[in-house]
């Protein structure tokens, strides 16, 4: 346990040297050996306090893997060809992939412009405006290929196709509709015999570094597996997923992270003089506009919706406070949130912020997103109750946040319950935003 702060703040600094690579870091050395999107985000915003330049080049190496259609995927893949993951995507049979590099054929929550931005106050004043210009046309792309893309409807809100593009793969909402609504091939339903599950978890990685109790199930892996094979053999085409999608959902944490990145481009863009193009500027206008889709009157409560039948998705999940972080609500929805936060039958535990709250029936304080804490969905909730003025409890939810690193190290999550460590040891982003929270002034 780290007695003080330098101590803590070397500790995690080491955590993101051990986990350095050629001009990026991975989010852990053996559980996930290549490159993530919004993992990469949260660690630029660690490493700026330290090492500015490894910070840019964090962000920079991301924009290598970008799509000629604007597409920023979720996995850039390291050199190891032989690997699993690697093997599964194949995403350069769709011709936008990048020719010289492998990537999955899906995004993750744009957390860039924000890391970007946060980034470049670190820097000289002289430097930021050429940080932001060499970030500025990849910005633009990207937020431009989601509004293209994935803006089915046409109203400003982003349409995913895969769980693992929220971010929170196995969240009650997503398992929910993934166990109802799919009709699975043989291989899956064969995967509850004893010995077919056995010979498959031998063959899953996760099983050498990380208790097997506390990830997603197999039968629900190989139903994400089996999305990823069917988003393969529409060639990531997005006319050929949206005829006949399987999953399609719009969530409200994704596009609350949007609604913050899109205000942050926006003053990126100002700072350097470069207007933003026309329809762009339309189209973070109707996401603002549209935010209000996400709010269920009668539950007063915030939801995601599933596009294949356009109703909420009623499952609770920590996705329902990040309207908190998108400044797309009024303070009274704020507000409501915040007393969300304080009741203890929800979501105030003895180590907050749990990923599910306490009155769900999915909650489990062990398991991958159904219940454990994360120092990114703290650290996005720290930053959405200073945005509306709860200050006091952004304070709070920092000093719990770094409390559980200093006790437990930098663990992927935590249980609510007793902050006792689980999932993979020594995992960046934990890392790189408890340096976050420990050198912001604002929040000491
Ligand atoms: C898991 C998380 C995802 C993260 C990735 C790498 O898949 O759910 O959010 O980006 O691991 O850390």
């Amino acid at each position: 346990m780290a007695s003080d702060k330098n101590t803590l703040l070397e500790q995690c600094k080491l955590v993101l040297d051990n986990n350095a690579k050629d001009g990026y870091t991975v989010p852990s050395l053996n559980l996930y050996p290549h490159q993530w999107l919004w993992d990469s985000c949260f660690i630029a915003i660690g490493l700026r306090h330290y090492d500015i330049k490894r910070a840019q080049s964090e962000l920079l190496s991301l924009t290598k893997g970008i799509w000629q259609n604007g597409m920023l995927p979720n996995m850039i893949f390291g050199n190891d060809i032989t690997n699993w993951d690697h093997r599964i995507w194949h995403s350069n049979i769709n011709p936008n992939a990048p020719r010289s590099l492998a990537t999955s054929g899906i995004t993750q929550p744009p957390m860039l412009a924000i890391a970007v931005k946060l980034v470049g106050e670190k820097l000289a004043a002289k430097e930021r405006p050429d940080w932001y210009r060499s970030m500025y046309e990849s910005l633009v792309s990207y937020h431009s290929w989601l509004y293209k893309e994935r803006s089915v409807n046409n109203d400003g809100l982003i349409a995913l196709i895969h769980p693992y593009e929220t971010g929170l793969d196995n969240s009650p909402p997503w398992i929910s509709l993934i166990r109802h609504q799919q009709r699975l091939p043989w291989w899956i339903k064969a995967s509850s015999s004893r010995k077919i599950r056995w010979l498959i978890a031998s063959a899953i990685k996760n099983k050498q570094h990380v208790s097997q109790s506390e990830r997603t199930n197999i039968k629900d892996s190989l139903s994400y597996f089996y999305l990823i094979q069917r988003l393969r053999r529409q060639k990531y085409d997005i006319e050929k997923i949206k005829k006949r999608p399987k999953f399609l959902v719009i969530d409200v944490g994704f596009n609350s992270i949007l609604a913050n990145a899109n205000q942050t481009l926006i003053e990126i863009a100002d700072e350097i003089k470069q207007p933003l193009p026309d329809e762009l500027k339309e189209s973070i206008k109707k996401t603002k506009e549209s935010f209000n889709k996400f709010w269920d009157e009668d539950n007063k409560k915030y939801y995601s919706i599933n596009l294949k039948t356009g109703k909420f998705i009623k499952k609770s999940s920590i996705s329902e406070l990040m309207p908190l972080f998108s400044g797309a609500i009024s303070p009274l929805k704020a507000s409501l949130l915040v007393d969300r936060i304080k009741d203890p039958k929800q979501y105030k535990t003895n180590y907050p912020i749990p990923s599910v709250p306490l009155s769900s029936p999915w909650f489990n304080d062990r398991k991958y997103w159904q219940g454990p804490t994360w120092l990114n969905t703290n650290w996005l909730i720290i930053k959405g109750l200073e945005d509306y003025g709860f200050n006091k409890e952004a304070k709070e939810l920092a000093k719990y946040s770094i409390e559980l690193v200093a006790k437990n190290g930098s663990s992927e999550y935590f249980s609510p319950l007793d902050g006792a460590p689980a999932g993979a040891k020594n995992f960046s982003w934990t890392a790189s935003l408890c340096i976050d929270l420990l050198e912001d002034k604002s929040l000491s």
